[in-house]
Formats: structure tokens, sequence, C-alpha cells
């Protein structure tokens, strides 16, 4: 089965606050998304890598991987998933699987992959983990007003694993009915799809915040 990795970095950081995006804010050394590129890229089942960029983007051209030759680089959208949407359309092979992985996520380990390759069946699947902490269900005036039960909770990560034409036509459809698409399952699951809920490092964290930038760099150490 061909394999492709779709990375969205076209966004622009808002939460961070930096002068930058923050995907190419430095990490151990080397921008984050020199990380997040290079783990998909080594990794042996990944074919082709199409990242999706800003309109402006004026630092993609000095990372160490910008001339690799199986990365493509295409324009991004608006939302994530229009970035989404533009890298897919890009991708020939209709046979073809994709993992979309966050550009923000520079701690992917390989033993994800393979665990999520491994474990996601013909409904596609995404790395995920259980929610750890109490929920609470806060009032309007900002007071809780019920626990949620954390039984069956879990926390949306990425990569996440799908058929290349199927999810281009989900995107395609959701962004078209003005659906709150947040990550490539949500688009899958009003089609009626049932993707995996694959186990994967709480390690694989998302860079949001200036906080995460420091945690980042005490993973990706190990
Ligand atoms: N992304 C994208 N295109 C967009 C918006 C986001 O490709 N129009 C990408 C980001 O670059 C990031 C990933 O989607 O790698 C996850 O989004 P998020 O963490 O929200 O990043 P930003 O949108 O850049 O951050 P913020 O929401 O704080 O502005
Ligand atoms: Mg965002």
């Amino acid at each position: 089965m061909p394999l492709y990795a779709v990375v969205p970095a076209a966004g622009v950081g808002k939460r961070m606050g930096a002068e930058i995006p923050k995907q190419y804010l430095p990490l151990n050394g080397r921008p984050i998304l020199s990380h997040t590129l290079g783990r998909l890229l080594d990794h042996p089942r990944v074919g082709q890598v199409v990242v999706a960029l800003g309109e402006e983007d004026g630092y993609f051209d000095a990372l160490p991987e910008s001339g690799h030759p199986r990365l493509k680089r295409v324009p991004g959208g608006r939302e994530r998933a229009d970035s989404v949407l533009s890298a897919l359309n890009q991708i020939e092979d209709d046979c073809a699987w994709v993992m979309v992985h966050d550009a923000a996520r520079p701690c992917l380990s390989h033993a994800d992959i393979d665990r999520l390759l491994a474990q996601s069946g013909d409904q596609g699947g995404i790395l995920a983990a259980p929610v750890r902490d109490t929920m609470k269900r806060a009032g309007a005036d900002g007071t809780i007003d019920h626990t949620v039960a954390r039984q069956g909770l879990w926390h949306a990560l990425t990569p996440q694993l799908f058929p290349v034409a199927a999810l281009r036509d989900a995107l395609t459809r959701g962004l078209a009915d003005g659906a709150e698409i947040t990550d490539e399952a949500s688009a899958m699951e009003r089609l009626g799809w049932r993707p995996a809920l694959v186990e994967g490092s709480p390690a694989n964290i998302k860079v949001t915040h200036p906080d995460d930038l420091r945690i980042a760099g005490l993973l990706i150490k190990e």
C-alpha cells in the first residue's frame, strides 16, 4: 500500500505569540518543522511528504529538508482543513493512504507511526490519548455545572490515517457544508466512518503555547 504524509504548516501560531510562525521556532537547535518533517521522511513506510505552507512563508527554504527529493510543497489555506485539502489535491494516486500530521507536533516517534499503521483498520485510524484528568462542564457563569464522565474520553492527536480519495471527498464535503472540521477524523465521522482509536504516546504534544516549547525541548531529547 503506497503511503503518503501530509503536513499542514500554514498556520500563524497566534496563541504562541512569537514574531515568526511557531513551526519555525528553534527546538534543540533546529526549527520545529525540521524535526517534524525529518521524523516522517525517515520512516521506512512513508513515500512522498506534502507540506502546506502559508502564503508569505519566508522560512521554509532555510530548512535542511527543503530540497528533499520526496518532499513537495503546496500553498495552504484559510483553515487547517483547507490546508490539508490543498495538499491532498496534489496526490494523484487515489489508491494510496495518507497520514496527516500537524507541523506543530515535532516529538512524533516511529513507534507511534508503527502502532497507527498496525492497529488502524479499513475505516482508518488516529493516534489518541485517554483523558487523565477529571473533566468539568462549565455553566454560563464560569462555575461548575457538572462533572463529565472521563470513561471513554480521548484526546485526538495526529497522525490520522485514511485513504486519500475518501479523505479528500470528506473534507471537500465538510467544507462545502460549513461543518466544523477540527481534525481529519471529524470529517470522516460525519459521513458515518468509524476510525480506530490507537493509543499514542502522550509525548506527542502539539506546541501551542510558549510553555509547550520548553516541554517539547525536554521530550525531544528522549
Ligand atoms: N494550520 C495550517 N493551515 C491553517 C491553520 C493551521 O496548515 N490555516 C496548521 C498549523 O501550521 C499547525 C496545525 O495546522 O501545524 C495545527 O494548528 P494549530 O496548532 O492551531 O496552529 P496555528 O493555527 O498556527 O496556531 P493558532 O491557532 O494558535 O494560531
Ligand atoms: Mg489554529
